[in-house]
């Protein structure tokens, strides 16, 4: 019992990994497209293929990894007592900011489709670096775990 039980940790463990990296790609990438989107014409072919892209990015990527990160993440806590440690607590409340930078990034996508532009390429390349500092906190507190 014991043994499948550790097995079990170690595949949820492996899963949470595969969907982290998945979910973590597609927030990279997502901002990086609204970058080029927003070079292109508003009324040409190439904005609207950057609204396909960004449709398809979202819809096949970074969704469902969010959804399948949290379900793995969220059993892995529950299996290994994760509740009880304050490292999981701030790496809960980073996820928790990670998941509503998601939101942002997912209505900024809806409002390129609309045709509104409120955010220079300066700012987006800027929010850019939100993704990257998030992932080092996180991977810091879950490995290091310092308190
Ligand atoms: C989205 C919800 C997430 C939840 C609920 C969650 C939950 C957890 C839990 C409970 C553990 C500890 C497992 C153990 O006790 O051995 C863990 C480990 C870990 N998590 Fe997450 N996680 C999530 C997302 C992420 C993301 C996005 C990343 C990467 C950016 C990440 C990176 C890691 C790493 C590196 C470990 C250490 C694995 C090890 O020590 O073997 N997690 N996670």
């Amino acid at each position: 019992m014991d043994e499948m039980l550790q097995m079990m940790v170690l595949w949820l463990k492996a899963g949470h990994m595969i969907f982290a990296i998945f979910w973590m790609a597609g927030l990279f990438m997502l901002p990086r497209y609204f970058v080029y989107h927003q070079e292109a014409e508003p009324d040409s072919s190439e904005n609207a293929r950057w609204i396909e892209r960004e449709a398809k990015l979202r819809n096949i990527i970074l969704t469902p990894s969010l959804v399948i990160v949290w379900l793995l993440g969220l059993a892995l806590a529950y299996t290994t007592g994760a509740f009880s440690f304050g490292w999981f607590h701030g790496k809960l409340l980073i996820l928790l900011l990670l998941s509503g930078y998601h939101g942002f990034l997912v209505s900024y996508a809806k409002k390129l489709a609309r045709g509104e532009r409120s955010l220079s390429g300066n700012r987006l390349r800027l929010l850019n670096e939100v993704p990257g500092i998030a992932a080092a906190l996180i991977v810091i507190l879950a490995v290091i775990r310092p308190f």
